[in-house]
């Protein structure tokens, strides 16, 4: 058994934990994740099916600690030569916060020393290539608690492997996820992203219908480890590629009024394996008109964030009020980075919750 920190960003950790729980591993939310215990099977588990974490930490060392020499020998009593064969790679992160130790090149130099130390006792040579397979080291010290992991994921959970990178900041998978599971959808109305942008919304929520892992066709750093039975792996990818069925899948619909962004909106819905299964056009939210009873708008809509863009955005917001009082049934979930949304919309959210895209706070209101 080890321990692991499912990482989160800000205000998603109690949805990791609920997502643990789900997947039957008792866990804890706490500032920064959700933390729980397992296997190193259940770690690659994580890994494959967590829709809101951003990596899964393995939590080798964790103590108070005030002074570089604790910081030594706590990193160097972890029995290193059982997770980092001779030729790993090593890489060593860090973050420091309201605590005594507040260098971060120093934490990383030290906690790097001291692996060293310990490799150096083991394998009997003084220098290491690190030509092989990586084990990101990760030192955090918070409030004078360090806390020593190995990064198993690689990557960061929201690369799912179906976005092209478009060279713009599009809303983060985590976070579209954490919208689906927000809204008061629950497949059976129809869901429309009026603003669909390159369609991280409805990716998402088809996943989500679909049974679809998210991590079904990316790799993990700990695949490559020395540690864990790659059978075992293997079997656990083959039960979620079994369950994902897109059949599942019901009414997930977008448009946008700009052509390049719904281009590469429908290159995303291929390479997630999904064509077919969401309808988008080009459309101007003004115009829109959707048919059918019930409708479930999940947005994210432009933030306007500079001087001259505010304008427009705010007559989106006018436009997404109008949109939901021409659609007398529907429910809109907006997700907004600005202030006077409501007033905009004209009307007041029936519910709030905070959220953050990247270190931006959002607000995600539901009308
Ligand atoms: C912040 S982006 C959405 C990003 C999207 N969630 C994604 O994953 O890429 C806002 C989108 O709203 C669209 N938009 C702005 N005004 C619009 C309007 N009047 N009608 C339709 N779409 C509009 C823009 O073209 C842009 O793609």
């Amino acid at each position: 058994m080890f321990e692991f920190l499912a990482t989160a960003a800000f205000g998603l950790e109690g949805m990791a934990k609920s997502e643990l729980l789900a997947l039957g591993m008792p866990a804890k939310a706490e500032s920064g994740g959700a933390r729980f215990e397992g296997s190193i099977e259940d770690a690659f588990k994580a890994n494959l099916h967590l829709r809101t974490a951003d990596r899964v930490q393995m939590i080798l060392a964790e103590r108070k600690t005030m002074s570089f020499e604790e910081l030594f020998q706590l990193v160097r009593d972890i029995p290193w030569e059982e997770y980092l064969p001779r030729d790993a790679k090593f890489p060593v992160s860090g973050h420091c916060a309201r605590s005594q130790l507040m260098s971060v090149s120093d934490c990383q130099a030290i906690t790097k020393k001291a692996i060293v130390e310990r490799l150096k006792g083991h394998y009997g040579q003084e220098w290491f290539d690190e030509t092989g397979n990586e084990y990101a080291v990760q030192v955090v010290l918070h409030t004078d608690v360090a806390r020593i992991t190995i990064n198993t994921s690689g990557d960061a959970l929201n690369r799912r492997g179906y976005r092209t990178w478009n060279g713009e900041a599009p809303l983060r998978e985590t976070l579209a996820a954490a919208m689906v599971d927000l809204s008061p959808w629950r497949g059976d109305t129809m869901l429309h992203d009026p603003c669909c942008g390159t369609g991280t919304i409805l990716i998402e929520a088809a996943f989500k219908q679909a049974q679809r892992a998210p991590g079904l066709t990316r790799a993990f750093a700990m695949e490559t480890w020395q540690l864990g039975d790659k059978g075992k792996y293997r079997d656990i990818r083959r039960e979620a590629e079994a369950a994902f069925d897109t059949r599942l899948i019901g009414s997930i619909s977008g448009s946008d009024k700009d052509p390049a962004a719904l281009e590469l909106c429908r290159r995303h819905i291929r390479q997630a394996g999904l064509e077919g299964r969401i309808i988008v056009t080009e459309k101007d939210l003004r115009t829109l008109k959707i048919e059918g009873e019930r409708v479930c708008f999940i947005t994210n809509p432009p933030y306007g964030e500079r001087l001259n863009d505010r304008k427009t955005a705010e007559k989106v917001y006018r436009d997404l009020g109008l949109l939901q009082q021409r659609h007398t049934q529907s429910r809109m979930c907006a997700l907004t980075a600005h202030q006077g949304f409501e007033r905009f919309y004209g009307k007041k959210a029936s519910k709030k919750r905070r959220l953050y895209n990247g270190r931006l706070e959002c607000e995600y209101l539901f009308f």
